[in-house]
């Protein structure tokens, strides 16, 4: 079983954001993949494993993968989970009339490009004799097939384009990285601050805690292979449709 491979891989282990997810994936990791040094990187953490990232911002991009080359190889698994759903008077959208540019933006630099930039940052880390995960948190909401109810234009539309950057990554990578393995994963509704403000619909006993999800989502990681890379799977091991 792959899971019991992590006991024995070694190297270095990344996770990109340090908000509900990221920490108990972080912690969840260590337990998991103890030969693995953790690492963490976002906009908020310290800590002689912690470094600074802004996805913004392509000054914070560079420096980081400067500071990452000197410190993180080999880099055997990368988990992005940095995500935008709302921050100040940046909202979901209920319908068209309340869909503004700058929000667009700023959704696509995080939940879209962010995850990117960073794959092409750690790139030269990756070790090419050895399995790797680059694992990033996507959201069921942007599956094209599965939407019936519409509305979050912007983390909809930035999440499906994440979808496809990764996709068309997993690809690249199969041919120059063949033992590396993408994977886009759906969390499930978890209770941190991106899901606080919208949990009043979501149906009693299926919230998960931070801690939850971060075993289940680990566990769907422990099944995938490089052949299976470029999967859009949720936290059950299910296959969403695109
Ligand atoms: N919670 C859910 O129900 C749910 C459902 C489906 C998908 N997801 C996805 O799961 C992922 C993790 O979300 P969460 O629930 O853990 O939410 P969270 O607690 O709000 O964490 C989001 C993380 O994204 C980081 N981030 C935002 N903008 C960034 C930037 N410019 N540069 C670097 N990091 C940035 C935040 O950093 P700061 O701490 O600096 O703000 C924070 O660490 C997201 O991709 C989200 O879309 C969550």
């Amino acid at each position: 079983m792959a899971e019991q491979e992590w006991r024995g891989w070694q190297g270095h282990a990344l996770i990109v954001g340090t908000g509900g997810l990221g920490t108990a994936l972080a912690e969840a990791l260590t337990a998991r993949a103890p030969g693995l040094t953790l690492w963490t990187a976002g906009r908020r953490g310290a800590g002689p494993r912690h470094l600074p990232l802004d996805l913004e911002e392509d000054a914070s991009l560079e420096r980081f993968a400067i500071l990452a080359a000197e410190r993180l190889a080999p880099l055997r698994m990368v988990i992005c989970t940095a995500g935008l759903l709302h921050d100040g008077n940046l909202q979901p959208e209920k319908r068209l009339s309340q869909v503004r540019r700058p929000h667009l933006e700023r959704s696509f630099a995080v939940n879209a490009w962010g995850p990117l930039l960073l794959a092409q940052a750690i790139e030269p880390l990756l070790p090419r004799d050895a399995p790797t995960h680059f694992a990033s948190l996507s959201a069921r909401v942007g599956s094209i097939g599965d939407n019936r109810l519409g509305g979050w234009y912007a983390y909809r539309a930035a999440k499906a384009a994440q979808n496809q950057l990764l996709t068309t990554l997993a690809l690249e990578w199969r041919r120059r990285l063949p033992q590396a393995c993408v994977t886009l994963l759906h969390p499930g509704t978890t209770a941190t601050a991106l899901s606080a403000p919208f949990r009043g619909s979501v149906p009693p006993g299926t919230l998960f805690t931070p801690k939850q999800a971060a075993q289940q989502l680990l566990t769907v990681l422990a099944g995938q292979t490089p052949e299976r890379s470029g999967a859009f799977l949720a936290w059950d091991g299910e296959a969403i449709p695109w």
